[in-house]
């Protein structure tokens, strides 16, 4: 029997596994297709304190491996996701979930914890400052230190919940940012989110996204952000959810040898919707394929 249970920010977990905001919903939608408590947990869709009718369309441009996204963080407001979507979510999944936050000011962030930390099914906030798609906040906030770090203490003082700072690739020196994150009291971070990209659709000779440019994802990030969460484990002393491009089991076992303690799976749920629950499924076959007996074991192990 192989031991997959990690602990994040003081979480226990019964697998690393989870799904990534944005690419899974607020989970209800998902478990109509399987019992997602075989997950080890999931981040909901980004929310924002005031709802969000997202960017024109179109918003998605389709790449050899991967996908470009310019949602614009649609969403239903933060006050419907607590009175709608997570009493929904309570009817099908037991275990602590993530919420995804966004934000167009330090203000909108420290609110929306604030409102989100009350409601007793949320184990972590995730503090998206990466999204490239807004105006306003989201990248913006996070490829600038002084702000990270601003942000993440405006959301500790609203918060009793563990607060992880979701990171943007978007940057020279990602340790820089993780440094700010830790300096403005964090208690973890999830990296990466998407890379800027674009597409230009040759009928037209114009970009495929409405907006131009989008975040790109799906298996070809993986190595960046492999290194990166390898830079960041070195960097700093916090938990590491590590993201980008993963895809099959083999893989989360290489982002927690770089210094992940769990995972999230994006776009391989929008090419196969069971993606999460194939992977979790697959984990102790290749734990035992590469001698591996306990997951928490292996976190860090590739320094
Ligand atoms: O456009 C979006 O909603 C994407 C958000 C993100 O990547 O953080």
């Amino acid at each position: 029997m192989v031991d997959m249970r990690v602990n994040l920010c003081g979480i226990d977990m019964d697998n690393p596994v989870m799904a990534a905001s944005g690419t899974f919903g607020f989970g209800h939608e998902f478990a109509e297709l399987y019992d997602i408590n075989i997950l080890g947990s999931f981040s909901f869709k980004g929310t924002t304190l005031e709802p969000r009718f997202g960017n024109p369309t179109p918003r998605i441009a389709e790449c050899e491996s991967g996908l470009i996204n310019s949602i614009g963080l649609q969403n239903p407001g933060v006050n419907e996701v607590i009175d709608n979507e997570l009493p929904k979510l309570a009817e099908v999944f037991n275990k602590p979930v993530m919420a995804n936050i966004g934000g167009s000011s330090v203000e909108d962030y420290a609110m929306t914890a604030k409102a989100l930390s009350s409601c007793k099914q949320i184990g972590w906030l995730e503090i998206n400052v990466s999204c490239p798609n807004v105006n306003h906040g989201g990248m913006a906030f996070g490829t600038d230190p002084a702000v990270v770090q601003e942000v993440t203490e405006a959301v500790k003082a609203n918060t009793e919940k563990p607060v992880i700072i979701k990171l943007s690739p978007n940057v020279t020196d990602i340790t820089a940012i993780a440094r700010a994150c830790e300096n403005g009291g964090a208690d973890g971070v999830s990296l990466v989110n998407t890379m800027l990209g674009m597409r230009i659709n040759l009928k037209t000779g114009k970009p495929v996204i409405a907006n131009k440019m989008g975040g790109f994802s799906g298996p070809a990030i993986f190595p960046v952000a492999l290194r990166m969460v390898y830079q960041v484990y070195e960097a700093v002393g916090l938990p590491i959810v590590g993201i980008g491009g993963i895809a099959k089991a083999e893989q989360v076992i290489e982002m927690m040898m770089a210094g992940a303690t769990a995972v999230q799976i994006g776009a391989a749920n929008l090419v196969n919707p069971y993606a999460c629950r194939d992977i979790v499924n697959d984990l102790p076959k290749i734990m035992d394929k590469y001698g591996i007996s306990s997951l928490s074991e292996i976190i860090g192990g590739a320094h």
